[in-house]
């Protein structure tokens, strides 16, 4: 089984120092190749991350009649090259997603929205619940049920039918879902009439996926805002578009430095993503500066000190960023209190932090972090991207070496995660790691 290794005497003792460029995001790309099934023709998404789940997706929107290419760049080791996805969409598609491809990647359910939009139809298997969480679908089924069409669970899949094409209507949101907001304004975008969305999600990836659909000819009012109106047309035309790039990712830099120390240049990363990140890790003691044009720069020459989080949909701080804040803390100067207001079961990765020995407790959403000034090396399990990458970033602030298990997630989500952060000066390694017993 595939793992990573790290290898550190503690917290500053191999500063990060350097540039890593960032690329595509991982939660736009996937949306944007989903939303090319509203155009039949040629869609080009560029500056595709080069990440497992972009090709996932291109499987399974081959499945549902269409012939993908996904070209990722060979660049130096450990550089990430943008790559693109050329998505060549039928006149008729086979609007069925099977299980074994929804189960790999969540993010298919994206493809709903556009199928029964298209189509008329569709019949999607349920992806079910994850390590974070369970991961609801309630907003887009009655999203979809108020827009006219008949969506019933079945066999463990969702079919969804709407003979006489979707027609629009004036939809609340109950939480500002990213999903949701996705599916739905995806299957208004060819509705009869104006379809009005209210506390819709305001992530950066929802503007990047609007701006596409604009440029394919739809007509949405509201970008970047709660409420989104979407005029109805009859026809959308392929496009070729940039992903915007990927946040997270450049939020997992930042911490990494404010982890490790060192100094670090975020090339590609927009600052403006990431206002109330890169405002608490000043306010720790980070050095921040944000006036390059094409990225920022994150420097850190001592250990910080602690800041509370509060996890919360954008413009708020990020959910996929609260594991990162929490290993952080756990060799922060003070305590933290970290409220996880998203998913209901984002605190396993707590369990892992707790064997490389951070001072720790959890209870219902709010965890309590006493920094310590080092951690101890032991062996941890990723239980998803965000956990897997923040268990790497903690064993560099930890004494001797660090082994996580199932890195599999990381690949999911960060192109080359081991590679770039030796190039930056870190001891860390693939390793074979022995299958656990069964
Ligand atoms: C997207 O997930 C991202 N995934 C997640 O990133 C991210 O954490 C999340 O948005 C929030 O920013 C992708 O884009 C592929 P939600 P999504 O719908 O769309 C509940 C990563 O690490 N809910 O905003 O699934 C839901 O259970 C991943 O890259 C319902 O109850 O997030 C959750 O508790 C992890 N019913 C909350 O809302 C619904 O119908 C937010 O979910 C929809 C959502």
């Amino acid at each position: 089984m595939e793992g990573f290794q790290v290898v550190s005497r503690g917290p500053l003792t191999a500063p990060l120092t350097g540039e890593v460029r960032v690329g595509g995001a991982k939660n736009s790309a996937l949306k944007l190749m989903s939303a090319a099934l509203l155009a039949p023709g040629r869609t080009v998404v560029t500056n595709v991350p080069d990440i497992l789940d972009v090709h996932v997706m291109g499987h399974l929107l081959e499945e549902l009649g269409c012939s993908v290419t996904v070209e990722v760049g060979n660049g130096d080791e450990g550089a990430v090259v943008a790559g693109r996805a050329v998505i060549d969409v039928p006149e008729e598609l086979h609007p069925e997603a099977p299980y074994d491809l929804v189960r790999r990647l969540r993010a298919s359910i994206s493809v709903l929205g556009p199928l029964v939009a298209r189509c008329g139809r569709a019949r999607v298997a349920l992806p079910g619940g994850d390590n974070i969480g369970s991961r609801g679908l309630d907003m887009h089924l009655t999203g979809l049920r108020e827009l006219g069409a008949e969506v019933r669970i079945e066999h463990g899949f969702v079919v969804a039918e709407v003979p006489g094409g979707l027609r629009a209507s004036n939809l609340w949101l109950d939480f500002p879902s990213v999903g949701a907001t996705e599916n739905l304004v995806m299957a208004s975008v060819l509705a009869q009439g104006t379809t009005v969305i209210d506390n819709v999600a305001r992530e950066p990836e929802i503007s990047d996926l609007c701006g596409m659909l604009r440029a394919m000819g739809a007509v949405i009012d509201g970008v970047g805002g709660s409420t989104l109106t979407v005029e109805g047309v009859d026809r959308l035309v392929p496009v070729e578009h940039e992903t915007v790039p990927d946040r997270i990712v450049s939020g997992t830099w930042a911490f990494a430095v404010a982890v490790a120390g060192g100094d670090l240049t975020v090339a590609g990363g927009r600052a403006h993503h990431l206002d109330i990140v890169l405002d608490k890790l000043a306010s720790a003691g980070a050095e921040v500066s944000t006036d390059s044009a094409d990225g920022f720069r994150v420097a850190a020459d001592k250990r910080l000190e602690s800041f509370d989080v509060v996890t919360l949909p954008y413009p708020g701080f990020p959910t996929d960023l609260q594991p990162f804040a929490m290993a952080l803390a756990a060799v922060s100067d003070g305590t933290a209190m970290i409220t996880e207001n998203v998913f209901e079961a984002r605190f396993m990765f707590a369990q892992e932090l707790a064997r490389l020995g951070a001072d720790l407790r959890t209870d219902g959403h709010h965890a309590v972090v006493r920094g310590r000034p080092v951690l101890s090396g032991a062996p941890v399990v990723a239980h998803d991207i965000r956990a897997g990458a923040a268990l790497v970033l903690a064993g560099l602030a930890a004494e001797g070496t660090t082994t996580v298990a199932e890195s599999h997630h990381i690949d999911r989500g960060y192109p080359s995660f081991a590679e770039v952060l030796s190039g930056l000066g870190a001891d860390v390694t693939r390793i074979d790691l022995p299958d656990p017993e069964r």
